[in-house]
């Protein structure tokens, strides 16, 4: 049996998370990490397309880079460096330039489903490239 003060404590706390949880979002807005829904899988060929037309003017011909942007299939963008995340939340939020000088790259508006396109895409070139084992 639970005591009246351990139920207030427990209602306390569900209190405390639930109004957490609403400042969180209106701090940050809807979907703050630009993710697809749970489940939803990338499709290279798909990809491929919203490469071509959003990321290949910097990344390059089938990512291998240019003066405005670095080559992703480096080791350094590989999964285990570089995940899915931090993919989602280069083209949310743009990136700092930090691993070259080829300047910042700057936020892009394409959905959370075509980023996850994208990322399958540059993931079988990196395989491709012999970056990582699948
Ligand atoms: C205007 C040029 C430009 C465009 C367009 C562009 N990028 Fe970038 N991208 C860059 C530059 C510059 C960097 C930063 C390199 C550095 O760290 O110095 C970068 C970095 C990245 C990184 C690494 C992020 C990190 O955390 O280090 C990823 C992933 C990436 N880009 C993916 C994409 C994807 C996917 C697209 C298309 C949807 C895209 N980029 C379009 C220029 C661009």
């Amino acid at each position: 049996m639970r005591t009246g003060l351990e139920w207030m404590a427990v209602a306390l706390l569900a209190v405390g998370l639930l109004s957490g949880c609403e400042r969180e979002e209106r701090a940050t807005g809807a979907n703050p990490l630009h993710l697809p829904p749970p489940g939803f899988i990338g499709d290279g060929r798909k990809g491929a397309v919203v490469y071509r037309k959003n990321c290949q003017g910097c990344h390059g011909v089938d990512a291998t880079g240019t003066a405005q942007g670095p080559s992703l299939l480096r080791d350094i963008y590989a999964p285990g460096r570089h995940a899915n995340l931090a993919f989602h939340l280069a083209v949310k939020n743009g990136v700092r330039a930090h691993h070259d000088n080829k300047g910042d790259m700057p936020s892009l508006d394409v959905s959370p489903e075509d980023v996850e396109h994208v990322i399958q895409y540059v993931r079988e070139l990196q395989v491709k490239a012999g970056v990582f084992k699948p």
